[in-house]
């Protein structure tokens, strides 16, 4: 059955009662009824809030029976194990809530100066507890950490800008690293919204989105993922 990611990546917004509201508003609406509906595609939803928001996230999902439909993961990892490391979060802490870890995005790359090798350390931290990380790449061939299974790739231009990559160059670099970097699945992100969305998700290679601003808002985030329909 093809699998299909659709994650969103809530970055440094959102407070624990604008969670709260997202949510109520995110699973109230059609979204459920649709996910029911459509059963011939296996949609992996994965919410990635900050940290402080996993705890309410994970609560919320369990008490709507819905922790086996909709995953939580994280937006960063401490490189280390618990330790003295005063501001990290280990991955045996954000193990208890999320089961993804988005690793390597462009913005902590840049504003962090976030290396090849933490990032490969970072990768075999969230391996060693069994979370599944979500490596972005903004070139097809920057360096991808073995183990890694999951790649997004984010061409720097397109995040933000409203100016998203051309589905076709997005399709080019896509399967050439399911070739060359031997990828079981790679993610299209940068200004992905519910109008584009299926662009991507047509491609033969692509096998999901991250999306960042269009995430924010229930309403769209739950068009997105019920515009994502593949060829099949
Ligand atoms: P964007 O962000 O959808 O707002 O362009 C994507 C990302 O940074 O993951």
């Amino acid at each position: 059955m093809k699998k299909l990611f659709l994650v969103a990546n809530w970055k440094e917004h959102k407070t624990l009662s604008e969670a709260h509201q997202f949510m109520i508003s995110f699973l109230g609406n059609d979204l459920l009824s649709y996910l029911a509906k459509n059963v011939s595609v296996d949609r992996k939803i994965i919410l990635c809030p900050s940290f402080i928001l996993l705890p309410e996230l994970a609560g919320l999902l369990h008490e709507f029976h819905l922790s086996g439909k909709i995953k939580l993961g994280a937006q960063n990892i401490s490189p280390y194990p618990d330790g003295p490391h005063t501001g990290e979060v280990s991955a045996r802490q954000i193990a208890e809530f999320a089961s993804y870890v988005i690793i390597g995005h462009s913005e902590r790359r840049r504003e962090y100066n976030e290396s090849d090798e933490i990032l490969e350390k970072k990768v075999s931290a969230a391996l060693e507890q069994n979370i599944t990380p979500i490596f972005c790449v903004s070139d097809k061939d920057e360096f991808i950490p073995s183990g890694v299974t999951l790649v997004a790739y984010e061409p720097v231009d397109a995040i933000g800008t409203g100016s998203p990559d051309d589905p076709k160059s997005a399709q080019a670099v896509a399967s050439y690293i399911k070739e060359k970097k031997h990828i079981h699945y790679v993610l299209y992100g940068g200004s992905v919204t519910s109008r584009n969305v299926d662009l991507y998700i047509q491609q033969p290679d692509i096998d999901g989105v991250l999306v960042g601003g269009a995430s924010l808002d229930p309403v769209e985030f739950s068009q997105i993922i019920q515009n994502a329909n593949p060829l099949l």
